[in-house]
């Protein structure tokens, strides 16, 4: 497995090696949940293709308040495990090179980006859509695999790469959780013993409102209001939003029919974590 820490050393690999590019982007902290997308992307690119990971913290897509500089970063740990689920090689360039003095120019996506998340974290998904056309750009995949725990982030990037005609496919894989129900996630290591204890009211509130929705009730205030009510029993949470959206658009809806979804984020302290569910 080749360790490539810049775009040109990215894109000499790529021209002296063949096979479809299945690329996986990250910013490391590698748990269960990006072990899928790399096995994924590894039945994707079959025996004869190229898996690229790429582990970058980016700076771009963290708020001022942010957590950036506190951001988990064991690669060695990290590499390990993409070697183990067959990664061909990791892109891991630095800051300074993905971002040179003088860099000017960003990706925004202005509707699908707007609400959600994109509301309570102002300029993310620019510099989400900004490194992941960059990505795009140096590691040209034919496939792109993202997973839909961040729900939002998919359809933004659908909708950018559909927009500047990036020549992409992009797949979306399921939700790896924890045995309670907790999403996987990078974060979840900032939980105190507590915090973790009550998280998983977060699945179940969506797994109760998906359970009404399924026994026919349709409307969104009553719905979103499950989920509330569940997460209420957790004293330290603290909702910042829980929306129910067109799957597609991501407007808000009143009713909801099947294939739209509720998404929300909730901060347990200060650590915010993000979860959705299909209807
Ligand atoms: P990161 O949070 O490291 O996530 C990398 C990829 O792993 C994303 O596509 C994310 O949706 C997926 N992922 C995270 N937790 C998951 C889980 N529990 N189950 C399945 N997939 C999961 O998302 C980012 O990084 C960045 O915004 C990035 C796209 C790399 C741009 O910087």
């Amino acid at each position: 497995m080749k360790i490539l820490k810049t775009a040109n050393a990215m894109r000499k690999w790529l021209d002296a090696t063949t096979g479809r590019t299945v690329l996986v982007p990250t910013m490391g902290a590698l748990h269960r949940g990006h072990g899928a997308l790399i096995e994924k992307a590894r039945k994707l690119a079959g025996k004869s293709g190229r898996v690229v990971v790429s582990i970058f913290v980016n700076p771009t897509q963290f708020g001022p308040k942010e957590d950036l500089s506190r951001y988990p970063r064991p690669f060695s740990a990290d590499a390990e495990m993409c070697q183990k689920l067959g990664a061909d090689a990791i892109f891991h360039p630095t800051p300074e090179t993905v971002y040179p003095p003088g860099f000017s120019t960003y990706v925004e996506e202005h509707s699908v980006a707007a609400g959600l998340c994109g509301a309570s974290r102002p300029g993310h998904f620019r510099g989400v859509c900004t490194v992941v056309l960059k990505l795009f750009n140096v590691c040209r995949p034919d496939v792109a695999v993202f997973g839909l725990k961040d729900f939002q982030q998919c359809r933004v990037i659908a909708r950018m790469a559909r927009d500047l005609d990036v020549p992409v496919r992009l797949v979306f894989a399921p939700t790896v959780r924890e045995s309670d129900g907790l999403a996987m996630s990078s974060r979840n290591t900032y939980l105190d013993a507590e915090q973790r204890a009550q998280a998983p009211v977060l699945r179940r509130g969506l797994l109760a409102a998906q359970k009404a929705f399924r026994a026919g009730e349709t409307s969104a205030a009553k719905l979103t209001a499950i989920v509330a009510r569940q997460i209420a029993t957790a004293p330290i949470a603290r909702v910042d939003y829980i929306a129910a959206v067109d799957g597609e658009s991501l407007e808000p809806v009143t009713k909801l029919k099947r294939g739209d979804t509720i998404a929300l984020a909730v901060f347990f302290g200060k650590t915010r974590l993000i979860d959705n569910i299909q209807t």
